[in-house]
């Protein structure tokens, strides 16, 4: 696991790429390890305007890393509110505030071959994860549109749904899934998406035996185990998820709808 050092440190903005209804925001990180590990994640605010008309700072937010390259990370944003609206306006030469990398990440196969199942923005930690074990490692995306389709540029080779049917398969990303383990039933699974998909994704390879790991969403709000906001129930007692995850068994779960 690679420790965050402590504090928050000030990262600049060198890039903001559009991606359809994404962003992918480039940040310089001189002072933090290099070698964060795919699944850890990062809490994030914005240097300037953190905050709203009131001049209330919003809490940082969670984001995984989706790419860490020579010092540099990415990380994949939608702005879907007052925060990530901040996070995804942001310019090159501004700051971003950071602390990490927290959690912990992905593990190595026990078997078989990985497969990659990604939901949405939570295509983000799979992204890095695929740098590290191959580029030409089998994935599978689901998206809600074609404009949040366009993430899947950065995945060459994978099988994409969405739910409009206008890229890729007129499926949900589970449906794939479940097609690849009728090939193949001794893959492990890595998963990341929004908590209905995860939660079918942790049912199908209950049903099947399959090992899975999921890295799971939670509204995180200190990021290193003091708040409890972000507990969920397993069949060993209760974890938070920011220190004993994001990324679980999925045979820990009974479930992976609590957040
Ligand atoms: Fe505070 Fe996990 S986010 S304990």
């Amino acid at each position: 696991m690679t420790l965050a050092p402590f504090g928050r440190r000030l990262l600049t903005v060198t890039r903001n790429d559009g991606l359809g209804a994404y962003r992918m925001i480039w940040a310089v990180d001189l002072d933090g390890p290099p070698d964060p590990e795919p699944g850890q994640f990062y809490m994030l605010a914005a240097e300037r305007n953190w905050g709203g008309e009131d001049g209330r700072p919003y809490l940082p937010r969670a984001f995984s890393y989706a790419r860490a390259d020579a010092g540099d990370l990415a990380f994949l944003l939608e702005a879907i509110g007052p925060g990530t609206d901040r996070l995804a306006g942001l310019e090159p030469g501004e700051g971003l505030w950071a602390t990490g990398p927290l959690g912990i990440g992905f593990k190595p196969p026990e078997r078989g071959r990985p497969l990659l199942v990604g939901g949405g923005i939570g295509a983000a930690p799979l992204l890095c994860w695929r740098d590290a074990i191959g580029h030409d490692a089998a994935t599978l995306l689901g998206f809600r549109s074609g404009a949040h389709a366009a993430a899947a540029v950065y995945f060459p080779g994978a099988l994409v749904a969405t739910d409009d049917g206008s890229v890729g398969r007129h499926a949900l990303v589970t449906e794939l899934l479940r097609e690849e383990l009728d090939r193949d039933p001794e893959a492990t699974i890595y998963a990341c998406g929004p908590p209905p998909m995860l939660e079918a994704v942790r049912a199908l390879c209950a049903e099947r035996d399959v090992p899975a790991q999921l890295a799971m969403e939670s509204g995180m709000a200190c990021g290193f185990g003091a708040c409890m906001g972000c507990v969920i129930p397993t069949r060993n007692g209760y974890v938070r998820l920011c220190v004993d995850g994001p990324v679980v068994d999925a045979g820990d779960l009974e479930t992976a709808w609590s957040h």
